[in-house]
């Protein structure tokens, strides 16, 4: 759990579990049919900054988006702790509290976004309800102000959802979401339903937003071009685990683990003309229900040797704060 920025850490997750399931209960009633748990985060640590950006990437189903909901309270943790700035756990807060201090962002605003109401008076809601954290300024200035952080017109305040395009109707939940002012947004897939075009003009305003408002991002992507352009550091997360962590410079420069080296393989190249080369991930991610023995990536890992059967490696220093967990580290 390192931080590389020189800001006060703004929240501090140790050692997060993550269980789903597992009812002998539920599994009788459904005729003697297992109900095995599933591992969704097995002690996951990591920390925010202030003003920081820290992407999360891995493939889905790794347990991305249960690691936003377990930080913001949407899904109570098996296990550790998610502790705020001023040292006190999340959960002490009330969810009003917690919702002043860390907002979401999901993939699909239409579905969070009431089709009913209009642009102005979907930002007049989200301030009204915490006008007691936003300034006392008139609410249609603050719609007004809300529009022009994240670049939309104020024209679109009569508008409905349905008439926005998809990457208005994302810059609509973003300026919700700033409507509170929280000090951290976890930005859930964030542009994975948008036309590459569109994403880079909404990486680039996350990028905005943490200038003129210092707001730090946890910003979570399977694709990793995406994480790449708006990221200050990058956690690698697989079946459930950070397997690899670093600033941007480490992990796209000199990648470590085996599954990252994987993910930047399959990246494709912009230029046509050069070839790319195939991915070295193979086989699909293991069924998160079975028990893995070892290493969990050691069914798809083409350094596999016998001893990473038996191994449950911890997150070893490569060099700063650039940590990897595999314990080839020494030889590829
Ligand atoms: N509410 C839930 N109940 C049971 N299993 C779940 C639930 N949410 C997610 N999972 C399982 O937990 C694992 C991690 O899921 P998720 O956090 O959604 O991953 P990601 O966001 O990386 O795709 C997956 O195997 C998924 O099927
Ligand atoms: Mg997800």
């Amino acid at each position: 759990m390192v931080t590389q920025s020189q800001s006060p850490i703004l929240l501090t997750v140790d050692k997060l579990e993550k269980r789903y399931g597992g009812n002998r209960r539920l599994g009788d009633w459904l005729g003697g049919k297992s109900t095995t748990a599933l591992q969704a985060l097995k002690g996951v640590s990591l920390q925010v900054s202030q003003g920081e950006i820290v992407g999360v990437v891995g493939e889905s189903g790794c347990g991305k988006s249960t690691l936003g909901k377990c930080i913001v309270g949407l899904q109570p943790p098996s296990g550790g702790t998610v502790t705020w700035s001023d040292g006190r756990p999340m959960h002490a807060f009330s969810r009003f509290e917690r919702s002043t201090k860390i907002q979401m962002v999901f993939q699909d605003p239409y579905s969070s976004l009431n089709p009913r109401f209009t642009i102005g008076r979907l930002l007049k809601e989200a301030l009204a309800t915490h006008k007691a954290a936003h300034d006392k300024s008139p609410l249609n200035t603050a719609v007004d102000r809300l529009l022009g952080i994240v670049g939309l017109p104020q024209s679109l305040k009569q508008k409905f959802p349905h008439a926005l395009s998809g990457g208005q109707r994302q810059r609509v939940s973003i300026a919700r979401a700033l409507a509170v002012r929280p000090q951290l947004v976890i930005a859930d897939e964030p542009v994975s339903a948008l036309d590459a075009s569109v994403q880079a003009q909404i990486i680039n305003l996350f990028e905005d937003i943490r200038q003129q408002l210092g707001v730090a991002f946890l910003f979570v992507a399977h694709d990793l071009n995406v994480v790449k352009r708006v990221s200050d550091r990058v956690l690698v997360m697989y079946l459930g685990q950070i397997v690899e962590e670093g600033t941007k410079e480490d992990i796209f420069s000199t990648p470590r683990h085996p599954y990252t080296r994987a993910l930047l393989s399959a990246i494709p190249v912009a230029d046509p003309s050069i070839k790319t080369p195939s991915s070295i991930l193979e086989g699909e991610l293991p069924d998160p229900h079975e028990t893995i023995a070892g290493c969990a990536f050691s069914s798809r890992c083409p350094y596999v040797i016998p001893a990473c059967g038996q191994s449950h490696p911890d997150l070893t220093p490569v060099s700063g704060t650039h940590r990897a967990r595999c314990i080839r580290l020494a030889q590829i």
